[in-house]
């Protein structure tokens, strides 16, 4: 809608905002966030489906590997999640997918994969990322997979020609595979597959490669799956002294397990005292115990979850080190508490 309409609106509609009046007509017309408009959910496997989405106006175009931001409404209460985008880049129709993997107890995962419906609003941010190919192509490209981690390597065997490529891909079992059919029928000279099914025969591991990829060496790699997965990558790719080939995207980020002793949160504002473990997330702790906690990515990419503190020291809970000041902004989702903590909330 242009400015102008925009601004005789909003002299006709004050005091409401013109923004209120347009999205009753048309959600998608909202002038203080970008949305989207759920056009399909496609099954993929048992527990995985891919979610077509109409942007509205103003959607900048993605490269393939890059991931969105979506804010969906769950009983009332706005969550952010980060998903990768898996349509190709060329699409002509101007909608774009994700595919999610719901998984055991996920709040987000499990409402988009069996709960969204067609017409269903998300709020969105525009693509971002930096698991994505350069712009010239290298000549041989190695992707290696598990589970939902196919999905950015999906967006990019959508877009791009490849001239030599080795996929080594992981799920439980065929059945399992997101995008299976698919990647099967992709199967060429330039384009060789190698599935892992590890409930049936077992997990790949680095002692393999060799074998399935004997140049693996001379090949770029980007490498998605469960995070022990990208561990070793980056383990053997170091160990190589070739670390600059490889491309690592989590989709959470890498937390010590035993990070230290706890403490009390309070949220002051909200009136709530948590006892939280020295491991959780004060995200996860205050979620947990009913407050409306600001969240993105979940993983210490986005800072959409800094809270000022005003008392206490919390732990980064990726590397240990335990800080904070009173009026620090902390990133809850990647923070603990390290003794008492009270945050401004
Ligand atoms: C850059 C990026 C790209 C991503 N792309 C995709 C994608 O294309 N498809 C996709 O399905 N997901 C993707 N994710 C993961 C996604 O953002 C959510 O983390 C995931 O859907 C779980 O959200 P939830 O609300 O269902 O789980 P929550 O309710 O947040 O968590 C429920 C439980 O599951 C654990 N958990 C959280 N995330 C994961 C996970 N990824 N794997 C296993 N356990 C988890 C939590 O610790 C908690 O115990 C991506 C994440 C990032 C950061
Ligand atoms: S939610 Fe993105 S940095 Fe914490």
């Amino acid at each position: 809608m242009p400015s102008t309409l925009l601004r005789a609106a909003s002299r006709l509609t004050t005091p409401f905002l013109p923004d209120d009046y347009l999205t009753l007509v048309n959600p998608l017309w909202s002038t203080r966030e970008l949305r989207g408009r759920v056009e399909a959910v496609v099954p993929e496997t048992a527990d995985a489906a891919t979610v077509v989405v109409r942007p509205a106006r103003g959607w900048p175009a993605h490269q393939a590997g890059q991931y969105v931001r979506i804010g969906v409404d769950i009983d009332g209460v706005r969550h952010s999640r980060t998903y990768s985008l898996t349509s190709p880049m060329q699409r002509a129709d101007g909608r774009f997918t994700f595919t999610v993997k719901a998984i055991p107890d996920g709040v987000v995962s499990n409402h988009l994969v069996r709960a969204t419906k067609p017409g269903d609003v998300l709020v969105l941010e525009p693509p971002q990322g930096e698991f994505v190919l350069p712009d010239r192509r290298p000549a041989k490209v190695l992707f290696l997979t598990g589970g939902s981690g196919i999905t950015p390597v999906m967006g990019m065997l959508r877009s791009h020609r490849l001239a030599d490529v080795v996929h080594i891909l992981g799920a439980p079992t065929r059945s399992a595979v997101v995008f299976g059919a698919e990647v099967r029928s992709m199967q060429s000279p330039s384009y060789r597959l190698h599935e892992f099914h590890d409930d049936v025969s077992g997990m790949f591991t680095f002692d393999q490669l060799d074998e399935i990829c004997p140049d693996w060496r001379e090949r770029e790699v980007w490498v998605c799956g469960p995070g022990p997965l990208m561990d070793a990558a980056e383990v053997h790719w170091k160990d190589a002294g070739i670390s600059e080939r490889l491309r690592l995207e989590r989709f959470r980020p890498r937390l010590l397990a035993d990070a230290g002793e706890g403490g009390e949160v309070v949220f002051a504002k909200s009136g709530t005292t948590v006892a939280a473990a020295g491991s959780t997330a004060i995200l996860d702790a205050g979620e947990a115990a009913g407050v409306l906690m600001p969240s993105g990515c979940r993983m210490g990419i986005c800072y959409t979850c800094v809270l000022p503190l005003k008392a206490g020291r919390v732990r980064d809970l990726r590397t240990g080190e335990v800080h904070g000041e009173e009026g620090d902004l902390v990133q809850t989702c990647i923070s603990a508490a390290a003794g008492p903590v009270e945050l401004d909330l």
